[in-house]
C-alpha cells in the first residue's frame, strides 16, 4: 500500500482546500442559519470538476481516482458538510451507480449532465418503514409492459428537493424478497412525482432534505438498472461506495475542529498563559491528532481498496464507523476546548458538532457498520 500523495493528488487537494476557504466559508454560517441551498457554490463545483470526480472523461467527467475524491471531500467538510454531502452523493451514489450499472444510452443522457454539474442527483432508498432494514422497501413498480408503474414515498432525501435525476429503489416482486427489487431512474416532473417539504434539520442544515412522493408515476422500461432485481445489489454495491465518501466528510468534520481547536489554544490565554500549555488542552489536542490520523489511515484504505480493484464492503465500513465515530466525539472535545466562545455561532465548531451527528446515521448507521463489518469478518 502507498498513501503517498502524487504532485497531483497535493495539486486537487489544494485546489479543494483553497475552493473551501475562498468559496464556501464565507456565507457558511448564514446558510445554515437559513437552510440555504448553496445553488451557486455547486454551480461552481461543477465548474471545478467536483461533482464527476471519478468520472470517465468521455462522459464529461474529471476521471480521477477514489484517492482523489477523498482528498476533495475532506478538504471540503472542514469547513462546510452540506456543500459535501451534495458532492458525496452526486459522485459516489449517483455517478457511479450509473457509472458502472447504467446502459450506454443512460450514461449519454444523465450521466454526461450529472458529472459536469448541469444536472444533481439523488439516491431514494430510504422509507418511512425501511431505512436500516432495506429489503423491505414498501414502494411498489408494477411492470406493465413497455413501462413501470410506480407508488410510494421515500423518506430523507439528500438533495431531495433540488435533483433532476432520482435514483429510486422499489419492489417490483414481493415474493422474491430481495431479488424483486429494482433501482430506477426518475427524473424531475414526471407526472405523478411529488416533492414533499423540506425537512428542518440538526445538522447539514445547508442541503436539500425531503420526503418524495410516487402516485403512479410510470417510468419508461428503458430507465430500469441492470438485470431485473438486481436492485438490492446496486443498492448495497453504491452505498459501499457512498461510505467512503461519509467517512471522508467525517474526516473532514473532525479534522475542521482539530485545526480550529489548535488556533484556538495558541491565541487564548486563561491563567497567565495560552491555554495550550495546559495539559488538560494539550493531552484533547494529541488524542484528537492521534484519532483523526488513524481515521484518515482507514480512509485512504477504503480508498485504495477501490482503486485496486479489491473488495472494499469491509474497509469502506470500518472507515465510516470509525470516522464518524472520531468526528462526534472530537467536535464535542472542540467545544469544550473553545468554553463559551464554542457555544457560539461564529466560532464554527458548534456547527461541526451539529454536522457530525448525520455522519454517524446516513448512509447505513454505525449498528449497520458493525452489522456488515462483523458478517465479514465472520464469514471469512
Ligand atoms: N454487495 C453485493 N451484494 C450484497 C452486498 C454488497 N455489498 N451486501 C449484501 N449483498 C447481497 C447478499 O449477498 C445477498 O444476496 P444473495 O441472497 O444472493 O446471497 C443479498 O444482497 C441480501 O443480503 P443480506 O442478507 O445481507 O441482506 P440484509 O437484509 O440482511 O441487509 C444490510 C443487509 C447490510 C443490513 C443492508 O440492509 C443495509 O446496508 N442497510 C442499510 C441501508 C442504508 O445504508 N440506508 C441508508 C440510506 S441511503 C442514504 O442515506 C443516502 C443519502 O441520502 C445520504
Amino acid at each position: 500500500m502507498n498513501f503517498n500523495l502524487t504532485e497531483e493528488h497535493i495539486m486537487i487537494r489544494d485546489a479543494a482546500r483553497d475552493f473551501a476557504k475562498t468559496e464556501l466559508l464565507p456565507g457558511v454560517i448564514e446558510r445554515d442559519n437559513k437552510q440555504e441551498f448553496p445553488d451557486e457554490l455547486v454551480k461552481k463545483m461543477g465548474e471545478l470538476g467536483f461533482l464527476g470526480i471519478m468520472v470517465d472523461p468521455k462522459y464529461g467527467g474529471s476521471g480521477m481516482d477514489t484517492f482523489s475524491y477523498v482528498l476533495i471531500m475532506e478538504e471540503l467538510s472542514k469547513v462546510d458538510a452540506s456543500a459535501s454531502v451534495i458532492v458525496s452523493v452526486n459522485n459516489s451514489l449517483v455517478c457511479f451507480g450509473i457509472q458502472k450499472y447504467g446502459t450506454e444510452k443512460q450514461k449519454q443522457k444523465y450521466l454526461t449532465k450529472l458529472a459536469t454539474g448541469e444536472f444533481i442527483g439523488a439516491f431514494c432508498l430510504s422509507e418511512p418503514e425501511a431505512g436500516s432494514d432495506a429489503t423491505s422497501q414498501k414502494t411498489t413498480a408494477i411492470d406493465m409492459g413497455d413501462y413501470y408503474l410506480l407508488n410510494g414515498t421515500k423518506n430523507w432525501i439528500t438533495n431531495g428537493g433540488r435533483s433532476d435525476v432520482y435514483l429510486v429503489i422499489a419492489q417490483t416482486d414481493r415474493d422474491k424478497g430481495h431479488k424483486g427489487i429494482n433501482a430506477f431512474i426518475v427524473e424531475k416532473g414526471m407526472q405523478g412525482f411529488d416533492i414533499g417539504p423540506k425537512e428542518d434539520k440538526l445538522g447539514i442544515r445547508g442541503s436539500d432534505t425531503h420526503t418524495l412522493q410516487f402516485n403512479d408515476v410510470k417510468v419508461p422500461k428503458e430507465n430500469r438498472i441492470g438485470e431485473d432485481g438486481f436492485g438490492f445489489k446496486f443498492a448495497m454495491k453504491t452505498l459501499s461506495g457512498g461510505r467512503i465518501g461519509i467517512a471522508a466528510q467525517a474526516l473532514g468534520i473532525a479534522s475542521g475542529a482539530y485545526e480550529l481547536s489548535l488556533q484556538y489554544s495558541k491565541e487564548r490565554k486563561a491563567f497567565g498563559t495560552e491555554i495550550y500549555n495546559h495539559q488538560s488542552i494539550a493531552f484533547k489536542l494529541a488524542d484528537m491528532y492521534t484519532d483523526i490520523s488513524a481515521a484518515r489511515h482507514l480512509v485512504m484504505k477504503a480508498a485504495w481498496d477501490k482503486d485496486q480493484g479489491n473488495n472494499y464492503d469491509l474497509s469502506s465500513a470500518m472507515a465510516k464507523l470509525y470516522a464518524s465515530k472520531v468526528a462526534m466525539e472530537h467536535t464535542v472535545e472542540a467545544v469544550q476546548i473553545h468554553g463559551g466562545n464554542g457555544f457560539v455561532k461564529e466560532y464554527h465548531v458548534e456547527r461541526l458538532m451539529r454536522d457530525a451527528k448525520i455522519t454517524q446515521i446516513y448512509e447505513g448507521t454505525s449498528e449497520i457498520q458493525k452489522i456488515v463489518i462483523s458478517r465479514s469478518i465472520l464469514r471469512n
